[in-house]
């Protein structure tokens, strides 16, 4: 943190990695975000990754902040930062495809969370059939959607997206993340999914 006299430049919070918010001058700012991360990190989820096609190719992020919204009609909701390359390319193609990751997929989870790497270039994706997004190989499920709507949530965007495309793609355990940490869901013996 920088500090000038006692008013402290504004400065970055890297709040998931990769993640990066801007912090204002508040004293006590920094700890208020650290506290933040702490708690907040205490709620497990599990993981996907964000994709669009956008004119330059590609684009690509790990999101832990996806839930299902709307059954009818079928909406889903993304939690974007609004510094995330990621976006602009989402809201110009108005479109975006999220892969439901599975526990073996922490490699892929970290390789979307790292900023200005190429993160498409050794993968093998294939364009969705609803919205040409990419699909990745080896999750557990596809939403493709059109984006429906954004909302203010304040230096993140509330994306709501319109389901037009649903796929499971794999049964296995799904991956994890809770206070910094990767993990994996385990199911007990005896337990089967709901099906039905
Ligand atoms: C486990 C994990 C969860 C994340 N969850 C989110 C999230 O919910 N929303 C978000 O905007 N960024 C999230 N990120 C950070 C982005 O994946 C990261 O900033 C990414 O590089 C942004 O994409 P960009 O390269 O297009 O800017 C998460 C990162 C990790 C490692």
């Amino acid at each position: 943190m920088q500090e000038s006299g006692d008013q402290r430049e504004a400065d970055d919070f890297e709040l998931r990695p990769g993640e990066m918010v801007h912090l204002s001058h508040e004293p006590g700012s920094d700890a208020a975000a650290l506290r933040f991360r702490d708690v907040l990190g205490r709620f497990a989820t599990g993981l996907t990754v964000v994709s669009a096609t956008g004119e330059d190719g590609p684009v690509g992020m790990t999101v832990q902040g996806f839930l299902s919204l709307s059954l009818e009609p079928p909406l889903v909701l993304v939690s974007m930062a609004r510094t995330s390359r990621a976006w602009p390319v989402i809201e110009r193609a108005g479109t975006f495809c999220v892969t439901i990751l599975a526990a073996d997929q922490q490699w892929l989870a970290e390789l979307m969370a790292t900023r200005g790497a190429d993160k498409f270039r050794d993968l093998a994706w294939t364009p969705s059939p609803a919205t040409g997004s990419p699909l990745l190989p080896g999750g557990l499920g596809h939403v493709d959607c059109r984006v429906e709507a954004v909302h203010d949530g304040g230096d993140h965007l509330l994306v709501v997206g319109r389901v037009l495309d649903l796929s499971a793609t794999g049964d296995g355990e799904a991956l994890l993340y809770h206070r910094g940490r990767y993990g994996a869901t385990v199911t007990r013996p005896g337990d089967g999914p709901r099906t039905g």
